[in-house]
């Protein structure tokens, strides 16, 4: 079989699940890491004929996709802000919101912070995609992140290694956390999908992410952004900013808590499809 043949069949055994152009990037991912060739040379080589060997991998992924494993999982690697990161079972898939999440600080800790090294923590590790893209961006930054979650951890000390970058990992639950240390700034994209809206999500994310990374309960959904305002607020150096990647439908709740706990200069901005996304705080 050659490249365009498997393309199209990859097209039709994943309709059910994905449209066209989605089972087509998939596809396009999958014969990437295979066949070892850009995608711009999958583009003009589709007459070429895919070794056996190679044949058996690319239908085996296309196997896990039908049974709506993500990608990443698969591939076990996902992209985030031009880095590629491991990432498994035990961490969540980077994404792209929380890309501009460090963007926004990324821009803000340029033109803001003081030339020489200024202290970050990040707060739920994950695949360490938030604190090793700092580190990589900053490389003046002292970056430290936590996790409740070793496993975790233990995959995101690999992409540090592998990123060539120095964070200093804890294991800690962030709602008993505590800590003289000061910061400049404090990040985290810590869970906070209720319950109520499993429903709206996809099996493959139900299924297949960590749920500890991803649910909080119904009556306390702000759980993570309570505890991690209040350490913030003995732990963030005067001045010092708080970021946080928030639930697109608790935009003004997050805001309203921030300011009752005395949190100055709030910022929420929105994704790039218009959802509330993230907050920005001063102390
Ligand atoms: C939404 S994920 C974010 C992961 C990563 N920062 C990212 O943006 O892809 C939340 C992370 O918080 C961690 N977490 C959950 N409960 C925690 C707790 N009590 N203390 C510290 N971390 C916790 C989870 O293990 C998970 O890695």
């Amino acid at each position: 079989m050659n490249i365009g043949a498997l393309e199209e069949h990859y097209k039709l055994e994943l309709l059910p699940l994905y449209e066209g152009d989605e089972a087509k990037a998939l596809f396009r991912l999958a014969a990437e890491q295979v066949l070892a060739l850009s995608s711009g040379k999958l583009m003009i080589q589709k007459d070429e004929e895919i070794s056996f060997v190679n044949l058996q991998k690319l239908l085996s992924i296309l196997n896990d996709l039908q049974i709506g494993k993500p990608i990443q999982h698969i591939l076990e690697e996902a992209h985030f802000y031009g880095l590629v990161f491991k990432v498994n079972e035990n961490v969540l898939i980077p994404r792209p919101e929380t890309e501009e999440l460090v963007e926004w600080m990324i821009s803000v800790c340029s033109s803001q912070l003081p030339v020489g090294e200024y202290k970050i923590l990040d707060i739920g590790t994950g695949s360490g995609c938030i604190p090793i893209t700092l580190k990589k961006h900053l490389p003046n930054a002292d970056v430290s992140t936590l996790d409740i979650s070793g496993k975790a951890i233990a995959v995101a000390k690999q992409n540090a290694s592998q990123i060539s970058v120095e964070i200093n990992f804890m294991e800690a639950d962030i709602l008993t956390y505590q800590s003289k240390e000061k910061f400049d700034m404090i990040v985290s994209n810590p869970p906070y999908i209720r319950d109520l809206e499993k429903m709206e999500m996809h099996d493959n994310v139900l299924q297949h992410e960590p749920h500890l990374a991803l649910f909080v309960s119904d009556e306390n959904p702000l759980i993570f952004y309570k505890a991690i305002a209040d350490f913030a607020l003995s732990n963030l150096k005067p001045n010092g900013q708080l970021f946080f990647e928030i639930n697109e439908y608790l935009g003004k709740e997050t805001v309203d808590m921030l300011s009752d706990k005395g949190f100055t200069n709030i910022e929420l901005r929105k994704d790039m499809q218009g959802k509330d996304r993230m907050v920005r705080a001063e102390v």
